[in-house]
Parts: structure tokens; sequence; C-alpha cells
């Protein structure tokens, strides 16, 4: 008999009366518990949809070593007959990427997609000004469409509105999309591109709010620029699905301000609007402590709430039909490879630039960010993790190989595993207080957050359960008891693995490519109430048959 829900959630009202109406995490599913093992239970979203797999997109920016030698490398005996490194496009296909921003990042600001088009030698070499770095331009559009073709991703191109006008986007649109007999679509075809890109997504600038941002703008002016641009390139191409930019982070002093502004501007003309999003466990933020840092992932649950909020306020007013859906087009840790050397190219090409370096307890937290972006998929349509060669990266290359980091793991399984409808996961679990002298417990404006974060997903095609679990414990195991109802019934463990290890501070290196992996892990038998005995500070899959 399935576990009574109904009985669940009354439950919840003596044994979670505490979270369930005092905090914010109550709004995500959570309610506490005083003792023993965590309570999940699982059934089915009403009306949901199964999630968008550009959820799980990546980002690459002329940056460092993320392009020229990171996914490019003429000359080199790994490289394609076109220049691109044949073992990172392999690793880029077996994770599946569907969806790669690219040129930037605050590169785009400065860029003029006219010098990277055309024969090679032609093109100028430049200083690129948002990090200090020359730029040959030996790579460009056309390359990334290929590129993109060739490892099955989708291209999602950024704009230039920092130095860059209405006039330059909407070229670049003609350039792309229209079949041939303008200007520009006969410019892409004198290039040797016959067929048009067909490029659907679009990222109206990048973090324009920002003062590092060439070109900045106030929100009001970039509102009315984007809306001016949006509705030329629509008359380009009418399937366009354009994204505003949204606040570069919830620290801006104009967050959700700038949202809001920039929203009242250009509402009617877009279809998304940009967050960004980058942790670190830093004396500032966490008190370099590891259990704050690993609730961070509720940080970006509120984030995404909030922006949400924000637009559909601006409908509200604007008594629009349309529903805004959230672009989280740069997302992940980045805290010690940021600032000074790290950040200054020095006018070398493809210089050694913001080359974090992962490790366990990062990829614990990017397993918690893949929790958050699967419960918030009815809300959250394009997400990519920045980035995805060398810089702030999963892959990071040498000359001769290619290394996976320890976050490339839970990104892996996401990509893998998180497939279908999400499901509706309700958990009631003892919680942990995160509040320190001096520190703000911001992570969703809780004292207390829960162990435990849990999500599920059901893909009826190919009738496979998946549910990915944190357990932010640092000491010791958690007990989880999945409950199944409402007609979610696995038959089989396919497959359950954890990424766990003793030391939170470990990392992999060409040397050591394996110190941090996954593990097999021991599953409970199928049943209507199995329990999992999570390891200390671990990220585990459970893949399961449902038929
Ligand atoms: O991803 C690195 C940088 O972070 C991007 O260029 C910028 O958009 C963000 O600030």
């Amino acid at each position: 008999m399935n576990i009574d829900r109904r009985r669940f959630l009354s439950g919840l009202g003596s044994s979670g009366a505490l979270l369930a109406t005092s905090s914010w995490l109550d709004t995500i599913g959570y309610a506490q518990r005083s003792r023993g093992p965590a309570r999940v239970s699982i059934a089915p979203r009403y009306g949901a949809a199964d999630l968008d797999r550009r959820l799980f997109g990546s980002f690459l920016e002329h940056l460092g070593r993320a392009i020229y030698t990171g996914i490019y490398e003429p000359g080199s005996p790994l490289a394609s007959p076109d220049g691109f490194r044949t073992d990172v496009a392999h690793e880029i296909r077996e994770l599946g990427v569907p969806i790669v921003r690219y040129p930037g990042g605050n590169f785009v600001s400065g860029y003029n997609w006219l010098d990277g088009v055309g024969p090679k030698a032609q093109r100028p070499t430049v200083l690129d000004r948002a990090w200090n770095s020359l730029e040959t331009n030996q790579f460009g559009t056309n390359e990334f469409i290929d590129w993109c073709r060739s490892v099955e991703a989708e291209p999602l191109l950024g704009m230039n509105f920092g130095t860059g006008t209405a006039e330059q986007a909407v070229a670049y649109v003609e350039y792309c999309n229209v079949e041939r007999g303008t200007k520009w679509s006969d410019l892409r075809r004198a290039h040797g591109y016959a067929r048009p890109h067909d490029v659907r997504r679009w990222c109206l600038g990048n973090e324009m709010d920002g003062p590092w941002q060439i070109g900045q703008l106030q929100a009001r002016e970039y509102g009315r620029k984007a809306r001016d641009a949006a509705r030329q390139m629509r008359v380009i191409d009418g399937r366009l699905e354009l994204i505003a930019c949204g606040s570069s982070g919830t620290n801006m002093p104009t967050y959700l301000a700038w949202d809001r502004e920039v929203l009242e501007e250009c509402y009617d003309q877009v279809d998304g609007i940009s967050l960004h999003a980058y942790y670190g466990n830093t004396p500032a933020l966490t008190g370099n402590n590891a259990g704050r840092y690993l609730a961070m992932n509720l940080d970006m649950d509120r984030q995404i709430h909030e922006i949400a909020a924000v637009c559909d306020y601006v409908r509200a007013l604007r008594r629009s039909n349309k529903r805004l859906w959230l672009s989280f087009d740069e997302w992940n840790v980045w805290y010690r490879a940021r600032g000074g050397d790290a950040a200054n190219g020095r006018r070398q090409i493809a210089p050694r630039l913001l080359e974090e370096v992962y490790n366990l307890e990062d990829a614990l937290l990017v397993g918690g960010f893949v929790n958050t972006l699967v419960r918030n998929a009815d809300r959250v349509r394009v997400a990519c993790l920045a980035q995805l060669v060398n810089v702030i990266a999963p892959l990071v290359t040498s000359h001769t190989a290619v290394l996976r980091q320890t976050i490339y793991y839970p990104y892996a399984w996401a990509l893998r595993y998180a497939r279908g409808q999400v499901l509706d996961v309700r958990v009631e679990s003892e919680t942990y207080p995160i509040s320190g002298a001096g520190l703000q417990a911001d992570f969703a404006r809780s004292e207390q957050v829960p162990w435990v974060d849990v999500v599920a997903t059901h893909d009826a095609q190919t009738s496979r359960v998946s549910v990915l679990m944190l357990n932010r414990d640092l000491d010791g195991d958690r007990e989880v008891a999945v409950e199944w109802s409402g007609g979610v019934k696995p038959s089989r463990v396919l497959t359950c693995e954890t990424l766990a290890g003793p030391d939170l501070k470990a990392f992999n290196t060409f040397e050591q490519p394996r110190r941090v992996a996954p593990q097999r892990f021991d599953p409970p038998a199928v049943s209507e109430r199995m329990v999992f005995k999570l390891p200390a500070r671990s990220y585990t899959v459970a893949h399961l048959a449902a038929d």
C-alpha cells in the first residue's frame, strides 16, 4: 500500500512546525523534523511538463584557454582538420551538453563579430579589454557553429550591448539566420556558409548593470536599447527567443530594481531574463565553514524565486499574457582564481586565466545547484554551468590530455539521469544551524538548513526514475527514507553511485585523475519505502526502473 501522502503532509503540522511556519524553506518543500531519518515523499507533480534539457547547458567565452588550446588547437596531434580538439569534443559529446553560450561573458561587450568571420588570414588581432588579452580571431562565429554541430549542442549567441549598436546586433542576426539576398546573409554565403545557421536563442548583452562591464548602462537605458534591438531582430527572424540581461548577482546594489526597470522597458519584446551567480567558501561568506558552504544552493533557490516574482510583477503591471522564463546562464563555484593575476591576460594569447581548481566540497555544492535547478525547472528553462573548458570549468586540458575536475561528476549525472518530469518532493529533515558570529545567515534567509537536499525525476518514455541526494552532514551518515506515492513505483535499481571522501579539499590532477570520482553505492532493496544511508558529505544518485 502507498504511504498516505495527506497523512505525511499533515504530519508536518506537528513535527515540522518550526520550518513550515517560520522559514522560507517551506516554499521549496522542506519541513523540519526533530529526530530520525529524513522522510522524503515523492509523487508526480500535477501538470508538470518534461524538463527542458537546456537546463544543463554550459558556456564558452573568449577568455584564457577556453577557446584557444581548450576546444581549438590547430596543429595539435589531437586536432581535427578544422582545428578542434577531438578529445575535448569527445568528452562534451559524451556528456551531452545541450546548449552552449558564446562568445561571452564580459568579452562580448567589446567584441566586433565581424572581426571573427571571413578568411582567417585577413582577420585582425585585437586587444580584448575585458581580460587584457590578445584575441587573434582565428575562431569566430562560423567556427563556433561548426563546433556546436560536431558536439551536437545548440548555440546560444551573445550580443555586444557595450560598445556595440543595435544596428550591429541586428546585422549579426541577419548574417546568421537569413538565407540569402541581403547584405549580411550574402556575406555569410561568401564566407562559405550557404545554409543559414538558424540560431534561435540570443542573449541581449551581458551583465550590463556591472561597473566592470565595458559600456555599462543604466537599467532604463539598457531596457530601451534591448527593446529597440529586439523589435528589429524579430523583423529579421520571427522565431527568435531573446534573453534580457538581468542583475549580475544578488549582491548588486541595484539587485531586483535593475530587473524591474529593465522589464518595464522591454517586457513585451523579450522571452526570458538572465540570472548569474558565483559562490565560494570564503571568510566573508561562510567563515570558511563547509557546513555553511554546502547550504549555498539554497541561495540560488531564493534568487530564482525573487527574480520570478519581479517578472510576474511586471507582467501584472502590463496586463500581459506572456510569462517570462529564466535563463540562469552563468552559475558555478568561483572564488580562488578571481581578480589580480588570475584575471589579467597581460596582452598574451590564450593566457591561463580563471583556472579554478575544484575540490570535493565544490563538487558537492555543484550537486546542490543541480538540485536547485531541477526543482525550479518549471521556471528556469535555460541554465549554463560557467564555464566548460579550462576557465572555471569541469574539463581542463594539457597539450596531450583532458582532465575531469571534481565538478564534472554532478554535472554529468544531471545530464545523464535528470530526465523527463520533475517529481514533487517533500522533505522532512533534521536541520543544522548556519548562523555564525559576524556572518549573515543568507542562505534561504534561514538560520537552520536541512541536512539533506533531494530531487527526483521520472522519464515516462524510458520508465526511469532518478533521485539526486545531497548529504550536508560533514561528520556522519544520514538516513533518507524515500516513500513513493501517486503511481510512481520503482521496480529495480539500475545504478547507484556516490561522490564522497574523507578529504573535502581533495582534487584531481593529471597525475591523479580519479582522486575524487564516483564510487558504487549499495542501494536498499526496492520497496514503497526505501531507506538510503547516505555517506557523510556526499552527493548520490539512484537510477531506478519504474516499469
Ligand atoms: O564567467 C566569467 C565572467 O563572470 C564572465 O565573463 C562574466 O559575465 C561574469 O562576471
